[in-house]
């Protein structure tokens, strides 16, 4: 089956040249990195699809207000035009601005995070994770059963196990959770969105027990997006309103602005709660900037005001969520599993499958994706082995992830509709040949967050 796709809903007034250096050049490059896709230059890469978080394509609109940009140290008017469009969306009583997502979250665990303390989640992002260890404090993923399983067609793999929630609370009291979490879209589990259904359970469970219930609200939009097209009782609403009956829900939110809000640069804290805020203000002049700056430049602020109104147009917002079903349709019909349904932001190719003969030993995510820069300059990410392989501490022998994911993730209006029949063009071609593809060894791997530095070998 073939899907039509919207065309893009915008014509190229900039362009920035990108080139496919010849084959002979790129299996140099792949040496030379030690194939690890983290160690190319960009300048090397024909399609690049690592991350979709600052990589998207601003506006002219967004552009101009650049230029209107003011970098008063206080007070600036960059900062009433973002506070505007905040409340507006989000409709919390207090706000700052910081220079990105992980920011707004280390403020916020300073700020609550007590040694000892869980914080649960559906799954918390690996930089949401990582500050609250920071803080000593003990992440917990709470997600239904059905997100672990690639093919179940769940419309909303991303929600909470609500039976899961109400036992762990019961289990360690309101003392021991300072606040509690829900990630839209669920990013470390496939993009895969929460129902509002879900929200509104998960709300009342963290009220009745008196915890503070904060959204990670990265890809918030593209999340109301599929409630409006996916839940009951939501298709006549606008996805404006859908994400402010969403976030009337919440006490407080962060947010990586260089997703949803579509800039290279910028995040959100948003609070209800007087006492808390003072002390979010405080840490925020200690490590980033005075509150109405927050660690960005005036023009970034007034980038991140049109940026948010736009992240919200549902002309482009069924035209993203269109591209990316396209290149998942386009690579299943020929055979090439992915993570269903499709998700907001990216493909996850199940590269386990796709390459069964290579074991998990020997990487066959990173063998897919050293392939498909090899064959097109395409570069994707291993979410497999290399990421989260790790000895068990008791029994010192190797514990594998139960998936070896390449995920495909799309930057926004970046890339056209030919761009992506050359990414899966060039990944059927590499089916074909997939049995005759091999592993590869590790020579070099520190400890900790290994995908970034380590160096490889082909079998
Ligand atoms: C769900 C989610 N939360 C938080 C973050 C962290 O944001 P940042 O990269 O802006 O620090 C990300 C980034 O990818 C994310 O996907």
């Amino acid at each position: 089956m073939t899907t039509i796709h919207p065309p893009e809903p915008f014509r190229i007034k900039v362009m920035e040249p990108i080139r496919l250096v010849p084959r002979e050049e790129r299996e140099a490059k792949l040496k030379e990195a030690g194939y690890n896709l983290f160690s190319l230059k960009a300048e090397d890469i024909f399609i690049d699809l690592l991350t979709d978080s600052g990589t998207g394509a601003m506006s002219q609109e967004q552009w101009a207000a650049i230029m209107r940009g003011d970098e008063s140290y206080a007070g600036a008017r960059s900062y009433s035009r973002l506070k505007s469009a905040v409340e507006d969306i989000f409709g919390f009583k207090y706000f700052i601005p910081t220079h990105q997502g992980r920011a707004a979250e280390n403020i916020l665990s300073a700020c609550l995070v007590k040694p000892e303390q869980y914080i649960p989640s559906n799954m918390h992002f690996d930089t949401t994770d990582a500050n609250i260890r920071a803080r000593g404090g003990r992440p917990v993923n709470l997600v239904i059963d059905e997100a672990s399983d690639p093919a179940n067609p769940h419309p909303f793999k991303g929600n909470m196990d609500i039976a899961k929630l109400k036992a762990f609370i019961a289990e360690y009291g309101r003392e021991q959770i300072p606040f509690g979490m829900i990630t839209v879209t669920n990013n470390a589990g496939g993009g895969q969105p929460v129902s509002m259904e879900n929200l509104k359970a998960v709300s009342a469970v963290y009220g009745e027990a008196g915890i503070p219930f904060v959204i990670d609200a990265a890809r918030y939009a593209e999340n109301c997006y599929f409630i409006q097209q996916r839940e009951p009782g939501y298709k006549n609403k606008s996805v404006k309103e859908i994400a402010r009956e969403m976030f009337a829900l919440a006490d407080g939110m962060t947010m990586s602005a260089k997703k949803d809000a579509i800039v290279n640069i910028g995040g959100l804290l948003c609070v209800n709660d007087e006492k808390l805020f003072q002390n979010i203000k405080n840490e925020l002049i200690l490590r980033e900037g005075f509150p109405t700056y927050g660690g960005l430049a005036g023009r970034d602020l007034d980038a991140m005001a049109v940026g948010l109104y736009e992240g919200l147009d549902e002309s482009y917002l069924s035209y993203r969520i269109a591209q990316t079903a396209y290149l998942a349709q386009r690579l299943n019909d020929a055979g090439i599993p992915t993570i269903q349904p499709t998700g907001g932001h990216a493909v996850y190719v199940v590269a386990n499958q796709l390459l069964p003969n290579i074991p998990n030993y020997e990487f066959p995510a990173q063998s897919l994706g050293v392939e498909l820069y090899r064959e097109g300059g395409i570069r994707g990410v291993e979410i497999g082995s290399v990421m989260f392989a790790h000895p068990d501490p008791e029994t010192n022998q190797w514990s594998y992830p139960a998936l070896e994911l390449l995920r495909l993730t799309i930057p926004r209006r970046v890339y056209t509709q030919s761009h992506f029949d050359y990414v899966a063009d060039t990944l059927v071609k590499i089916k074909s040949r997939a049995k005759e593809m091999k592993g590869f060894r590790l020579t070099y791997a520190p400890e900790l967050l290994r995908h970034f530095t380590a160096r490889f070998e082909p079998l």
